[in-house]
């Protein structure tokens, strides 16, 4: 019943990860879950889980082919996931008017419906979003990150899809980083999680296994937990963004009216 997307600005935040892993820490909630591989140009999900042979896909839903029905897949922890197709040829050729129907469909099939965002403000991505009901923003601890998470939620905003609020991934916790605070006060949103740059999402990657199948105690694995509980419990907020002044607020002004243009 609900859709959530999972978008960035910038790529290589974690959208892929989180969307996967959330889904499975929600579906061992008892939730029934659809992970969609919204990134037709690089899918990602199937490979993450090691389940490659998916013959049919999303690729073939927006082209009309085949219905959503026939590409969705069962994955571990009883999650059911809709894979993106692998050919280039065929992503250049995708058509997106069905992207929202058949996340409207999804919805009918299940609890939570999470939706791989692909990076960039595209038109792939701006499907993904606005064909969601709520959002939650992927960042990392770099400035950066504020203008592409600020573009983001305004573009949410534009859609009246419901920012839940963001993550912050990828945390060293040196200095020179963006204090999560910080990041919640200039986004005006709700922190979800703050992850570690932990090695063993990489390594669970790379073994192609799930970080919550593989490293269930993972700081990585915990922050998905916590993340699952908020959303079934309604409850969400770790901090609530606080209006602060300060240099980056300034910039951050600049930013959203030129955002406005
Ligand atoms: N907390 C983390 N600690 C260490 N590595 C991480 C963490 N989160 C993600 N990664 C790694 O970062 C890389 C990018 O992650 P992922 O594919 O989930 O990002 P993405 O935002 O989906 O990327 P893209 O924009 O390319 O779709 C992967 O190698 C993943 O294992
Ligand atoms: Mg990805």
């Amino acid at each position: 019943m609900r859709s959530i997307v999972v978008s960035s600005g910038k790529g290589g935040v974690g959208k892929t990860s989180i969307s996967l892993n959330l889904g499975i820490a929600l579906a061992r909630l008892g939730k029934k879950v659809i992970v969609v591989d919204a990134d037709v140009s690089m899918a990602n999900i199937g490979i993450l889980m090691g389940i490659e042979r998916t013959p049919l896909t999303l690729h073939n839903a927006l082209m009309g082919e085949v219905p959503v029905d026939d590409a969705i897949y069962e994955g571990p922890a009883g999650i059911k996931f809709v894979p993106s197709g692998l050919s280039i040829a065929r992503a250049s050729k995708i058509s997106f008017s069905r992207f929202e129907p058949i996340i409207k469909e999804l919805e009918e099939k299940a609890d939570f419906v999470i939706i791989d965002s692909p990076s960039g403000l595209a038109i792939d991505a701006e499907t993904a979003l606005k064909s969601a009901k709520e959002l939650i923003i992927v960042a990392i601890p770099e400035p950066t990150s504020v203008a592409d998470a600020l573009k983001i939620k305004q573009m949410a905003e534009k859609y009246s899809v419901k920012t839940l609020g963001f993550v912050v991934n990828r945390i060293i916790g040196e200095g020179h980083e963006i204090k999560t605070k910080e990041l919640a006060s200039l986004l005006e949103a709700n922190v979800l999680a703050e992850i570690a740059e932990d090695i063993q999402v990489r390594r669970a990657g790379s073994s192609q296994q799930p970080v919550m199948s593989k490293y269930p105690n993972s700081s990585f694995a915990r922050a998905m937990n916590k993340i699952a509980l908020d959303l079934c419990g309604g409850a969400s907020a770790v901090a609530q963004g606080k209006p602060k002044k300060g240099l980056l607020e300034s910039i951050v002004d600049k930013l959203k009216q030129i955002f406005k243009r």
